[in-house]
């Protein structure tokens, strides 16, 4: 009886802690957050957030099955908390998946379920905050990724390849066979974590200085998967102790051939650092809603843009002509999408895949080798048909 009053307990406490959406409150804790793993007592101290991530449509994947495994995905809700000490930062997050993946050494085609946490390296103010799919020119990104594996072998270090050689390449037998199978698991780790510094598609780099204090892990149970990052709150990449940053989140669906940018992904969601002050005008800014009228942004919408883009039951471009907006209004800011229209080579998002014809690339490049987009710029516009157009593609996202 007293381990179910006790119970019945933590689940009043969790549910009555689930506090405001899309915005996560980083609790101050005594003691060390640097080691936590999803089972800690420590993350008791905060309260769960709910974050909402959409499907990144932006991108269409070189892998048939894999565009139609995902093209009615909709809008998932993940919980995520918080904590932080004198000098390490602490995220749980928590999502429900109801089939564990694991990507095995012995397939090509089978992906793990994953996670990601990216930090945009400057973020003193909202209007320039990086591209949310991987960073973009000049506004680099952290990302700390962990996936689900059964054991990625890392010769780095070591300079060992011979245990990295297929095991039927060896003339092992027997006993050797066997020996030689239990060395190379034991070189394996079992936790598959990665650092990028990212300016943008095909410029993640990964971090291997170790400069970046970065510890994840996950756990899966009951359908649900529950992954913490770790980190501290300032190194020589990233300085997250001002009093708020923002923070992007992806998922990664393994048994839906899930990986790189075909995955669920938040916009910025703001992080305040519980008693330390700064802060609040990114936190406005990213909180703010969008005012327009959002009848005449869709109306503009489609004597603008609907000739190239695809959204909603738009679908008169030729697919490939620009990025489908279906989801921009979930995982891009207000900003980004008003940067977008005024400015379309602040950033300038790739093409669909490595096989785009030169003609449909989304991008031409100028004299100095820099892509610039194959898209107008709206400048010449009024600012109330900006704000309106904004205010539509806010609220293009597909909800669950
Ligand atoms: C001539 C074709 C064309 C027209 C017309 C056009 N766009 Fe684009 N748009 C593109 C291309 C190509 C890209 C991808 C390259 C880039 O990032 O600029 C893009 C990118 C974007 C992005 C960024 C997408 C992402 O996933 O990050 C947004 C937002 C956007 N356009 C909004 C608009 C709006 C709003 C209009 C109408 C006012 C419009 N576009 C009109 C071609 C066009």
């Amino acid at each position: 009886m007293k381990k179910f009053i006790k119970i019945a307990l933590f689940w009043a406490f969790l549910l009555s802690s689930l506090s405001a959406s899309g915005y996560v409150n980083a609790v101050k804790v005594p003691g060390n957050v640097a080691h936590l793993t999803p089972e800690s007592k420590a993350w008791l101290s905060a309260s769960f957030s709910e974050v909402t991530l959409y499907p990144q449509t932006a991108l269409k994947f070189f892998d048939k099955t894999a565009n139609e495994m995902n093209a009615n995905n909709k809008a998932k809700k993940v919980k995520i908390k918080a904590l932080y000490d004198g000098s390490n930062l602490a995220f749980l997050i928590q999502w429900n998946d109801a089939t564990k993946s694991v990507q095995t050494k012995e397939s090509t085609t089978v992906y793990g379920d994953g996670f990601a946490f990216q930090f945009p390296q400057n973020y003193s103010d909202a209007k320039e905050l990086p591209y949310i799919g991987m960073g973009s020119a000049k506004r680099a990104v952290i990302v700390h990724l962990a996936k689900a594996t059964e054991g990625v072998y890392e010769p780095n270090g070591e300079a060992d390849v011979y245990h990295q050689v297929n095991k039927g390449n060896q003339n092992l037998y027997n006993e050797e066979l066997k020996a030689y199978e239990q060395a190379v698991a034991q070189k394996m780790q079992k936790q598959y974590q990665r650092d990028f510094i990212s300016e943008g598609f095909r410029s993640m780099t990964q971090i291997r200085d170790n400069a970046n204090q970065a510890f994840m892990q996950m756990s899966y149970k009951d359908g649900f998967w529950r992954g913490v990052l770790s980190r501290t709150l300032k190194d020589t990449y990233l300085d997250l102790s001002k009093g708020a940053f923002p923070v992007a989140i992806a998922v990664w669906d393994g048994e839906k051939k899930n990986r790189d940018g075909l995955k669920l992904l938040s916009s910025w969601i703001p992080v305040k650092l519980v008693g330390i002050s700064g802060g609040d005008k990114l936190i406005e800014d990213l909180t703010t809603p969008v005012s327009g009228d959002v009848a005449n942004g869709e109306k503009l919408a489609v004597e603008n843009c609907a000739a190239c883009h695809h959204y909603k039951d738009q679908k008169i471009a030729p697919d490939f002509m620009a990025p489908n907006l279906s989801n921009i209004g979930g995982y891009a800011t207000k900003e980004y999408i008003k940067e977008s229209i005024e400015n379309p080579n602040a950033v300038v998002v790739p093409g669909y895949n490595i096989k785009a014809h030169p003609n449909s690339a989304w991008y031409s490049l100028d004299e100095q080798g820099q892509r610039v987009s194959t898209m107008p710029a709206y400048d010449w516009m009024d600012e109330k048909s900006k704000n309106d157009l904004v205010a539509f593609f806010s609220s293009m996202k597909e909800e669950e």
